[in-house]
């Protein structure tokens, strides 16, 4: 019996230990001899209403356009977030920028389904999909994201504002989820305003300029399914 256990812990730790070697960045040599710099996949696990990999501090849920949440996950606003996010608007009107208290964070899968269709019969569904989350796909719907806002209630773009959360949102558990130039990655065009909380974690991601997709190592871009999205009657 006793064995048994110890086998069974061990095959559990094993297999968190290889998946972490398996998000590291790892030199490999090709056939002609060439050394290039590759990213091993990991394979987020599903629990019934999300996916998530195993981060340094212990499971990070997964949303992109591969990796839906189940339409039932309702969690709310995450209150740990919550707190993280009011932190990082109050530091950054005491630096002069100008933000405001509102913004726009947890998401249901009804409200997110009201919202796409609304930017697809605007705009249509191509260009709705690039920065418009289908039903189910969006990060909002896990209350872990926070769209930053100006004073005057735009989402915010300023420069210099931008550039601040880029380089501390970090400092209060953060990653600006949608950077710029990585469109194919993230399946997004860069949102400067939207903000997804990590944790601690978030510190060594954004000092790495990568990606969650790139950073953990899981597949990015675009739906799976190329299937227009149809309403449901
Ligand atoms: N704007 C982001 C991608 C969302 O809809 O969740
Ligand atoms: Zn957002």
């Amino acid at each position: 019996m006793r064995i048994l256990l110890v086998l069974v812990i061990s095959l559990v730790l094993g297999s968190c230990s290889s998946q972490v070697k398996e998000s590291k960045i790892e030199q490999q040599r090709n056939s002609s001899g060439a050394t290039s710099t590759v990213k091993k996949r990991v394979k987020p696990e599903f629990n019934g209403q999300y996916y998530f990999v195993q981060g340094e501090d212990g499971p990070v849920i997964v949303v992109n356009k591969k990796y839906p949440l189940s339409a039932d996950f309702a969690p709310g606003e995450d209150p740990i977030a919550g707190v993280a996010f009011e932190d990082l608007i109050k530091d950054m009107e005491s630096k002069g920028f100008q933000v405001s208290h509102d913004y726009s964070g947890y998401r249901s899968y009804g409200q997110q389904k009201t919202l796409y269709e609304a930017y697809v019969a605007r705009d249509g569904q191509e260009a709705a999909d690039r920065y418009s989350a289908r039903p189910g796909y969006s990060e909002h719907q896990t209350g872990l994201t926070f769209d930053v806002k100006d004073v005057s209630g735009q989402l915010l773009e300023e420069k210099e504002a931008s550039q601040w959360l880029l380089d501390h949102a970090a400092e209060y558990g953060f990653v600006v989820r949608y950077p710029k130039g990585k469109e194919e990655v993230t399946g997004y065009m860069p949102e400067s305003w939207h903000l997804r909380y990590i944790g601690r974690e978030a510190q060594q991601i954004s000092s790495k300029g990568l990606t969650l997709e790139e950073y953990y190592g899981f597949e990015g871009g675009d739906y799976a399914d190329e299937r227009i999205f149809e309403k449901e009657k």
